[in-house]
């Protein structure tokens, strides 16, 4: 499968990343959740995994000092991610494939994703093929900081279209990270409006000492001053709610 299969522009915003500067995962490097799938993998004798965006392989490093014998796929279509792959873990199978459009006969003890569902588009595709390659999908979603981890055992053809709790459950996730981004957009747009706001306050109190009104002036851009301010701390306290909410 070559590269010209894959999306643009969906693969364009997975290469915009510098390794080690990823806030995604520089923010959850020692998350729970990463340890719980490492200690799961060791505990159940898992021998083969394929793993689907795998970004940084932080998984991976600590199942490979654990089993060092460990058979490992990758599929991604960054080439950001493949390349740093390829170049720190010679040893793991690479495809570069949407996972949506992936097809092999290769058999892995699990399908692994972490954080990397919830921003597919064609959610059931992704699973269908998953089923074709393995009988065990362990993922992680994430919420804002908060995450959660789902085991599908037995992942056959038939129930990956069944597969509607998990449907559902990735669907919520999903609207809720949009809802995160709408949220946060439109705040820290308001934020930088009322900043400048200040700003150009601040350079109009300086020429007004040089007129004769200046004090009345001054008063009158200190109180604008203290209005944008107070526009400021609005929006930071709606991003601050909203995070507490979905952090529920
Ligand atoms: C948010 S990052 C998660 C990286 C890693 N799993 C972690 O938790 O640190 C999402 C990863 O999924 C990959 N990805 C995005 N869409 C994909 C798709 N349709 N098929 C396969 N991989 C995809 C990205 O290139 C990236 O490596």
């Amino acid at each position: 499968m070559g590269t010209l299969d894959i999306n643009k522009q969906i693969k364009r915003h997975w290469e915009k990343y510098t390794i080690k500067e990823v806030g995604f995962i520089n923010n959850t490097r020692f998350h729970p959740s990463r340890q719980k799938f490492v200690d799961y993998v060791i505990l159940n004798h898992i021998n083969s995994i394929v793993e689907i965006g795998a970004g940084e392989l932080i998984e991976y490093s600590s199942i490979k000092e654990q089993n060092p014998d460990i058979k490992y796929g990758v599929i991604d279509i960054s080439d950001v991610f493949l390349d740093y792959c390829r170049r720190e873990h010679p040893t793991i199978d690479v495809f570069q494939c949407p996972i949506e459009k992936y097809s092999s006969d290769r058999q892995f003890d699990l399908v692994y994703a972490m954080s990397v569902i919830e921003h597919l588009g064609d959610v059931e595709s992704a699973i269908c093929n998953m089923s074709h390659i393995s009988r065990e999908f362990y993922y992680v979603l994430f919420k804002w900081k908060n995450s959660e981890e789902e085991l599908v055992p037995n992942l056959s053809k038939r129930q990956c279209r069944e597969c509607k709790k998990d449907k559902l459950k990735i669907k919520k996730y999903k609207e809720t990270r949009e809802k995160t981004k709408r949220v946060i957009k439109k705040c820290s747009k308001e934020i930088i409006r009322y900043k400048n706001e200040i700003t150009k306050y601040i350079s109009k109190i300086t020429h007004a000492s040089e007129t004769v009104q200046y004090k009345s002036k001054i008063v009158q851009y200190k109180n604008k001053i203290t209005q944008c301010e107070n526009k400021i701390a609005k929006y930071r306290n709606e991003v601050t709610q909203y995070k507490d909410e979905i952090m529920k």
